[in-house]
């Protein structure tokens, strides 16, 4: 059986084409079970996950939650806001804890960047990361170039535009990564001070012209822009960025073609993207959402054949 070329899904530059393709036939398999009566396999009955979240989450935490159910691992859930970490233990003591309960796999969101490979180094489990802090959101990354790839037929060749804030994106920069891997070209749009200033070494080109990005692409991602990671103002008022970088269907009827529209939420609408546009024909939002549960079913079942038993 085909397996995976990494130990752990640490982030999408540690992937490569081969493994995405894996996940994805994987992955097909599994919608096609999510979208039966019975929604359920019995292939991880001897599989314990733990799904450890440091930071809020709504869409992934309960999508991993549901793919692991599917798959019939038993599972556990923590939430750092409830645990003894408010009482100063450290994270390894903590994760070396539960997996003292026997545990096969931790799925892990946390605010610092690289605390999914500390972990990997450090505990005898398999690690997937569910996002850690600005850095990688591998699984997101993953369901998004899913989701292109069901509606345009595939990935490679395909222009795809990523709007808004690029510098506190781990979706941003795992989508970079995907899609450059599978032969998508890839640009971003959004203010010049919520661009990283290394974007052109991954070989990203910079459109800060919101229309002219859109008239180039096929498929738009459209992200929030994420206050919770700013200690300072990056742009004067969220009124001019709604005016500069804002999707609503004007935009969009001008275009003279359609565009996929994307969102990996959770979406500010009327900010960065009109509730005319979220729900458009052209959106694939909730697609995505779906697909999440299939692709999570891949990489945890890809993942936990690599468990001794
Ligand atoms: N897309 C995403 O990561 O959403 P949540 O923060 O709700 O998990």
């Amino acid at each position: 059986m085909a397996e995976l070329s990494v130990e752990h899904l640490l982030g999408i530059k540690y992937l490569k084409e081969n493994d995405i393709d894996l996940i994805f036939r994987t992955a097909d398999h599994f919608k096609e079970v999510i979208n039966r009566p019975i929604k359920k396999v019995p292939s991880l009955r001897d599989i314990t996950i733990a799904n450890l979240f440091f930071e809020n989450s709504t869409r992934t935490k309960l999508s991993f939650e549901l793919a692991e159910k599917r798959l019939s691992a038993d599972v556990i859930n923590f939430s750092a806001g409830q645990s003894s970490v408010k009482k100063g233990e450290t994270l390894i003591d903590t994760v070396n804890n539960i997996l003292a309960m026997k545990v096969d796999i931790v799925v892990m969101r946390h605010a610092s960047v690289g605390a999914g490979v500390f972990l990997s180094r450090h505990v005898d489990a398999k690690i997937i990361n569910a996002g850690d802090g600005t850095h990688e959101h591998p699984t997101q990354a993953l369901l998004d170039s899913y989701s292109i790839r069901e509606k345009l037929g595939n990935v490679k060749g395909k222009k795809i535009v990523i709007v808004g804030d690029i510098l506190h994106s781990r979706v941003a920069l795992s989508n970079i990564f995907a899609l450059q891997l599978q032969g998508a070209q890839v640009k971003v749009c959004g203010p010049t001070t919520l661009i990283p200033k290394y974007i052109s070494s991954l070989g990203v080109e910079v459109e800060s012209n919101l229309k002219k990005a859109l008239e180039w692409c096929d498929v738009a991602n459209v992200l929030r822009v994420q206050h919770e990671r700013m200690d300072i103002k990056y742009f004067p008022s969220t009124r001019e960025y709604t005016q500069l970088f804002g999707i609503n269907q004007d935009i969009l009827n001008n275009l003279g073609k359609k565009i996929v529209i994307m969102h990996p939420g959770p979406i500010n609408r009327g900010v960065e993207i009109t509730s005319e546009v979220a729900d458009c024909n052209e959106s694939v939002i909730l697609n995505q959402v779906e697909n999440g549960v299939a692709v999570r079913m891949a990489v945890i079942y890809l993942l936990a054949q690599q468990v001794k038993r």
